[in-house]
């Protein structure tokens, strides 16, 4: 990547700076990060970007983890990324260390967020693959959700145990959201002994991941959001469509949603 130090900063991105990183595994890592961009909500994402070498702006969507009102302020986010190897930006992102600059898109977008949900829904399932589980840590931490829902299910699915971050969080949503919130995780490539095992289409078609939760599955309560992998998100679809819900639109309320990362 170019030197960043004096660039002009094009329209649409602001200047940030790394506030701290959390390495979880060798390509699994957060970054918090100082940047005055316009105010989101939670489940929204935002646009990181970096100059590559031929001295062009490479910018990727990233989604805050952090609820937009958590104690350090707007100006403060935090992002879960997995570097990919034959990526442009993730492994620059990687490189990065304290009191790095980086850009940040002034205007975050997304609707996967508390408001596009039908006021019919009274459980919320949020299923996520790797690092998808970000924008769903963000909407856990919304007030709100404790009297609007009756229960709130959130599925974890991972390659390895390594990969099943944020526990202190999931730690705190039970303590404030009791008996209501659910926590699956699905490890795929290894056996972990308080994990599910496969893929998440596979284990709600076989009903485990509801077995684990105590709870059904069903239409017309029950609102999914699924977010990650978008071969998972396919499948997921299916399976739920199977399952006998139906496709939320904004011109036809439904009983799921998705946004893919890739
Ligand atoms: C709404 C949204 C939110 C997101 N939030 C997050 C998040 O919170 N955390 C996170 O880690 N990621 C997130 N992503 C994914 C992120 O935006 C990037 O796509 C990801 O980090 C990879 O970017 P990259 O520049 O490193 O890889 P890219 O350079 O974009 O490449 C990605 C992969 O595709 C392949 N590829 C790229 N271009 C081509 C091509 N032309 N032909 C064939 N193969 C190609 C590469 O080999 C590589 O394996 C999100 C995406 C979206 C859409
Ligand atoms: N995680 C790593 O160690 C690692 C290392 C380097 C680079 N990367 C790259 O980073 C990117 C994201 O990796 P990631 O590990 O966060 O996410 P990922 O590859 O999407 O895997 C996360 C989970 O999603 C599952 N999954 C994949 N396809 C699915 C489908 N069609 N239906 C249901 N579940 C499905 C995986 O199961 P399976 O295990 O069964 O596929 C795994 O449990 C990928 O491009 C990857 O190549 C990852």
């Amino acid at each position: 990547m170019a030197n960043i130090e004096n660039v002009l900063v094009p329209n649409g991105l602001v200047e940030g700076r790394v506030l701290a990183k959390k390495q979880w595994t060798e390509k699994l890592f957060s970054l918090e990060v100082a940047a005055s961009i316009e105010s989101y909500v939670a489940g929204q994402f935002t646009k990181l970007g970096l100059l590559n070498s031929d001295g062009e702006w490479v910018r990727r969507a990233y989604s805050m983890v952090n609820h937009p009102e958590h104690a350090y302020g707007q100006d403060h986010l935090e992002f879960l990324i997995i570097a990919d190897d034959n990526g442009q930006l993730s492994p620059k992102l990687n490189d990065l260390e304290v009191g790095d600059k980086l850009f940040v898109g002034k205007q975050p977008s997304g609707f996967m967020t508390l408001e596009e949900i039908p006021d019919y829904a009274t459980a919320l399932w949020m299923l996520s693959t790797g690092t998808a589980i970000g924008p769903f840590l963000s909407i856990l931490e919304d007030d709100s959700i404790a009297k609007r829902f009756d229960s709130i299910v959130l599925v974890h699915a991972v390659r390895t145990q390594s990969e099943l971050v944020y526990s202190d969080s999931i730690e705190c949503a039970k303590n404030a959201l009791g008996d209501k919130f659910h926590f699956v995780s699905v490890v795929s490539r290894e056996a972990h002994p308080t994990s599910l095992n496969g893929r998440i289409p596979e284990l709600l078609l076989k009903g485990e991941v509801q077995k684990q939760v105590g709870l059904a599955l069903s239409a017309p309560d029950s609102f999914v959001y699924i977010c990650g992998n978008p071969a998972m998100v396919k499948d997921t679809s299916e399976t739920l469509l199977e399952l006998g819900l139906t496709k939320h639109l904004r011109r036809k309320p439904g009983n799921f949603a998705s946004e893919n990362y890739w």
